[in-house]
């Protein structure tokens, strides 16, 4: 949900910049638009990148959709009717407040600003003109030109417009979607009559967002525009409680299965001041981040505010017909929303370590590892002939695994720093296939964590590995 505290972590200060190159320099994350000087705040997934974040977004829909009974999926259109957005209160109330620094013309999201400065303190939800007496009363000065000088704080709407046509002056803006949820309500009757579902159920669905952030930054923690993985779970009002306190034992379950480190983690409840206009609880898992503890995951309980509004605005009806008592009603909501990309920052952030070990004649040196959890690996395996002469048989030893593991097939550079590459990018297991493969048909498979080496029989190679996974 908006808005979270900060405060630096010791030993971990330049965390983010490892992660950042080593997202550019093994094909992760690339800065948008380079070549042309990059766009600020866009980022652009890697071949790398790509498969972690469809991996964590696969293991999701399994985990949360397609191993339940009670949800269902949609992936609707990111326009939608502009009424939608007027109807769920976003067009008036999706705004965050904002203040220039009048030396330096650095812009700030007020909030943000007092929240930094000030410390153990919640601001987000206020009034312009009691951010602006905060801002006075601390005697906050700009982060970047250390003055005191800043313009009243002014609200600022969060969606981004656009126009459908050629000529932009002759039709009402469009919107960009600034979440997905609104997709869920308004098919919400479609979707629970064709799907037969009774209550309680969800309807989730993945997709991109878009928000024209003040202070957007910290790599992909906080972009323009973002994925995002949620579901609307609708149920009766009497049993929202029971239903919050599942799904969030639900959502610490996934940090485990996607390799999010718990132990990092809190849960954090929203103030009255800081609900969204939608929310009567909300709560946040926190993350602690090099550059504080901030919002990863949130959970919501929105009554049945979204459901009302539309059928007020629309004049459909919306409500749900309950077999067991013959009467009609309007669901009441939980939402437990993710944010993909932020989850592939937080899966890197517990996954990176670098250690100390022998190299090949003894001697220590330093190695980067991602320790993704297997299962979210962009490659679960690596091939590596130890020499060019062997690439024609291993790559038969390739076409072998690939139907059952995404492989990689890497034949450049020393042995030694294909193992270090292998392990920059996470993947599990090295099957190195060297001279003597030739005549025992054998090959050695290194563990990424643990370092130790096999001699397996290649055709016993699938069901070894099947077996490790
Ligand atoms: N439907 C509710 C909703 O959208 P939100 O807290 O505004 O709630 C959901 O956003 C999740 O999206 C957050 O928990 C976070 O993981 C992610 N998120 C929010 N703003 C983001 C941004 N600017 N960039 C990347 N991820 C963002």
């Amino acid at each position: 949900m908006r808005g979270a505290k900060s405060s630096k972590v010791k030993g971990m200060e330049n965390l983010m910049d490892k992660i950042v190159s080593l997202c550019k320099r093994r094909g992760f994350v690339f800065p948008g638009s380079e070549i042309y000087g990059g766009l600020a705040n866009s980022w652009d997934y890697g071949p790398m990148g790509v498969q972690l974040k469809k991996n964590i977004q696969d293991a999701w829909w399994k985990f949360f959709v397609t191993s339940r009974l009670d949800m269902v999926g949609l992936d609707a259109a990111i326009l939608m009717n502009p009424k939608v957005w007027q109807a769920s209160g976003h067009v008036a109330c999706f705004n965050d407040a904002m203040v220039d620094c009048k030396n330096c013309k650095a812009r700030h999201r007020a909030d943000h600003l007092i929240e930094e400065a000030v410390g153990n303190i919640k601001v987000e939800g206020l009034k312009p003109e009691d951010l602006d007496k905060l801002i006075a009363e601390n005697k906050i000065k700009c982060p970047d030109c250390k003055k005191q000088d800043f313009t009243p704080a002014r609200v600022f709407n969060l969606l981004f417009q656009t126009h459908i046509g050629p000529v932009a002056n002759d039709t009402e803006p469009v919107y960009l979607r600034g979440e997905l949820a609104q997709s869920m309500f308004v098919n919400f009757k479609l979707i629970q009559e064709s799907a037969r579902k009774k209550l309680p159920f969800g309807i989730a669905q993945v997709g991109k967002v878009f928000r024209n952030e003040i202070t957007p930054g910290n790599f992909i923690f906080r972009t323009l525009e973002f994925d995002l993985m949620e579901f609307e779970y609708f149920v009766k009002e009497g049993e929202w409680k029971t239903w919050f306190e599942f799904w969030l034992k639900e959502m610490h379950r996934w940090l485990g299965v996607v390799g999010i480190d718990e132990k990092r983690t809190r849960v954090r409840e929203h103030t009255p001041d800081e609900l969204s206009h939608y929310s009567k609880r909300t709560v946040d898992i926190e993350f602690e981040t090099p550059f504080g503890w901030k919002e990863l995951y949130g959970l919501a309980y929105r009554t049945n505010f979204d459901l009302t509004n539309h059928q007020k605005h629309s004049g459909k009806d919306l409500q749900y017909f309950d077999p067991e008592t013959n009467e009609k009603l309007t669901p009441h909501v939980l939402e437990p929303t993710f944010g993909l990309t932020r989850s592939v920052l937080m899966v890197l952030l517990s996954a990176y370590e670098e250690e100390m070990v022998p190299d090949a004649a003894g001697k220590m040196e330093p190695r980067v590892v991602l320790r993704l959890n297997k299962s979210i690996a962009p490659f679960k395996v690596a091939v590596l002939p130890l020499s060019g002469k062997l690439n024609e048989e291993a790559k038969k030893v390739w076409e072998q695994l690939s139907p059952h593991f995404t492989t990689d097939f890497d034949v450049t550079g020393s042995i030694g720093k294909r193992y270090r590459r292998q392990d920059e990018i996470g993947t599990p297991y090295c099957v190195t296939f060297d001279f003597d493969s030739q005549n025992d048909h054998s090959v050695t498979v290194r563990d990424r964590d643990t370092m130790k080496q096999d001699r397996v029989k290649i055709t016993e190679l699938v069901d070894y590995l099947k077996e490790l996974f």
